[in-house]
This record gives C-alpha cells, structure tokens and sequence, in this order.
C-alpha cells in the first residue's frame, strides 16, 4: 500500500472543520488509493478536547479504510511536524456587520505563529491552503513568517467564490452547473473580488454574451456578498460549501485540475501589475504534483484592469495594516 500522505487540520471543532474531515478521511482528496494520516490542532480547553473527542470517536466509527492514524496535537509544532498537505482553517469567524478587515489583527497573530511553526516543522513540500478569513492577509502573514520554505507553498481559498458563480451563471443559463467552465475569481477573497465571466464556457463551447450589463453589474455584486447573504440567513458562515471547495482547491492542487482553469489565491509573480509576493485570486491551472501555474495572457480591457486595482489596493492596505507582523 502506499505511504499515507500527512495531513494537518487546524480549527477541527469549529463548522467548516467538522465538514471538511470525513470527506477527506473517506478519500475524496486523494483518491481512494492513498491512506490519510489525520492531525487535528486541539485548542487545549476542556470544552475542545471533549468535543474533539467526540469528533474523533465518529471518524473512528465511520470506519474508513483509508484513515491509517489520527491525533491531536494542542501545539502547533507538533501538528505540522512533516505535514504535506495543511488546512489552516481555525480563525475568529466574521459575525454579521463585521468586516474582513475587522478580522485583520484578530486573526493575523494566529497565523503569524502557525508560520513559523510550519517554517520549522513541515516537509519541504508541504501545500498549504488558508480558510480561515481574511484568508489572503492570512496566507500572506503565514507565508512571509515561513522564510525556509518556498512562498508557492502557501495559498488561500478564492475557490468558493468561483463555485458561487458558476452556480449563479448556471442558475441564469438554467443548464447544470456541471458543464459550466472558465470562470475565475480576480483578487481578495473579500467584496471587491471580480468574478470574471468572459471567457465562460458550457459543455466545452463559448457562451455567446446572453448577459446585459445590469445582470452583470448585480452578478458581480451578488458573488462578492454572498458569503455576508449566508452569515445573514444562517446566523453563521457559510460551513460546507466553504469545505467542499477548500477539497477542490486542494485536490486540482495536488492532483491535477484536467486541464480546467481554478482560482487560486496565490503569492503574485507579478502578473497582471500584482506586486510580486502579494496573495491574490488568479486564475491558474494545476498541472499535478502539487503545482500550479497562474494564466498570464488573459486579455485585460481598461474596465478589467479597473476592477483588479481596486481589488489590488484593499490588500495593499491589508498587508500595511499587518506589517508588524511579518518579518
Ligand atoms: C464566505 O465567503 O462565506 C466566508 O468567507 C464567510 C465570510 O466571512 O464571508
């Protein structure tokens, strides 16, 4: 049988966590021929553990063939000591009439601290996808706290708001979602985003412009709040829409994406105008091995162009507002 891949989970109590953990235990992530060795950070409470415990007894009772081993850890050395592949999840959530921006130093001490511990701890190809919000700012924070290790390691998850357009196109086209291809996500994972239609595909062929600008206009708008209209109509984040594309942001990652264009936010070659370094929604395509490569051709129109230096100048403030905090 092959070596089990090594897979870190932080925020494993909270509602995404919960979500995202049987589907990578069942094989979803990585195909059912590669065991999981599952590693799950404990916030160290009584609370915690108990509901950890709780949480662990269930996988334990799924019984999945492909969960060779499970652990908690209440330090973050531990935790990712050899992880290949980590999901940075735990953060303060946003509440309703919060802003990302609200959740900037809340959170950025959290991952300032897991990037170093991943710095020092983690195998040198590890793969890791932040979710936990402002997910970009909070890649960014990790990434620079983790010199040793090569910035395209670190990504963050734009992957949600692609499937939310797709879903939204498919809803106007009143088609299956499935054939809906090349839609991407520009920028922060925030509501200056721009879910770019243009090059949208169904079942292979261009979709001839069936859009008025007014759809457009209230498209943009409805992708970029969605996760502010859930919060609103839940009473909580969105939880397993966020962990199902956390899956497939992961999954085309390591595995492949087939050819189809996925948003990721990625640290910037300097595509487009993006200072290098900055972590932004581009469209990519993953060749497997746990690679990427960010489309650099796309044509731009001064309208597009305008749309990603506003979405450019919010991380541009992000990470100013952080800078204590990265080396
Ligand atoms: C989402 O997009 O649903 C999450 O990132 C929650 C949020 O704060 O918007």
């Amino acid at each position: 049988m092959t070596r089990p891949i090594r897979v870190a989970v932080t925020g494993p109590n909270g509602s995404i966590g919960y979500a995202i953990l049987f589907r990578i235990a069942s094989g979803e992530l990585f195909g059912k021929d590669r065991p999981i060795e599952l590693r799950l950070l404990d916030r160290n409470t009584p609370e915690s553990r108990a509901k950890l415990k709780g949480t662990m007894m269930e996988l334990s009772d799924c019984a999945f063939p492909l969960l060779t081993s499970m652990t908690a850890y209440n330090d973050e050395y531990s935790l990712f000591d050899g992880a290949e592949c980590v999901f940075l999840i735990g953060a303060q959530p946003r509440k309703d009439g919060m802003d990302r921006s609200d959740l900037l130093r809340l959170n950025g001490e959290i991952f300032r601290k897991q990037g170093k511990a991943l710095n020092d701890r983690a195998s040198r190809d590890v793969r890791v996808l932040v979710v936990g919000n402002p997910c970009n700012t909070n890649a960014l924070i990790a990434m620079r706290n983790a010199p040793d290790l090569s910035p395209e390691c670190f990504s963050a998850m734009m992957r949600l708001d692609q499937n939310r357009a797709m879903a939204r196109v498919a809803e106007k086209l009143n088609v299956p979602v499935g054939g809906v291809e090349q839609v991407f996500v520009w920028g922060n994972h925030s509501n200056t985003m721009y879910p770019d239609i243009r090059f949208l595909r169904y079942n292979g062929r261009r979709v001839d412009d069936q859009f008025d600008e007014a759809w457009k206009e209230s498209f943009i708008k409805n992708v970029a709040t969605r996760g502010g209209q859930i919060i609103k109509a839940r009473g909580a984040s969105s939880a397993a829409s966020a962990a199902s594309a956390a899956i497939d942001h992961m999954r085309d990652w390591i595995l492949g994406s087939q050819g189809k264009v996925c948003t990721m936010a990625v640290p910037s070659d300097g595509s487009y105008g993006i200072p290098r370094g900055l972590v932004f929604g581009f469209p990519c395509l993953c060749p497997g091995e746990g690679r990427y490569q960010i489309i650099r051709n796309m044509p731009m129109t001064p309208e597009v162009n305008a749309r990603l230096a506003t979405t450019r100048d919010e991380l541009i403030a992000e990470a100013r507002a952080v800078a204590d905090l990265m080396p």
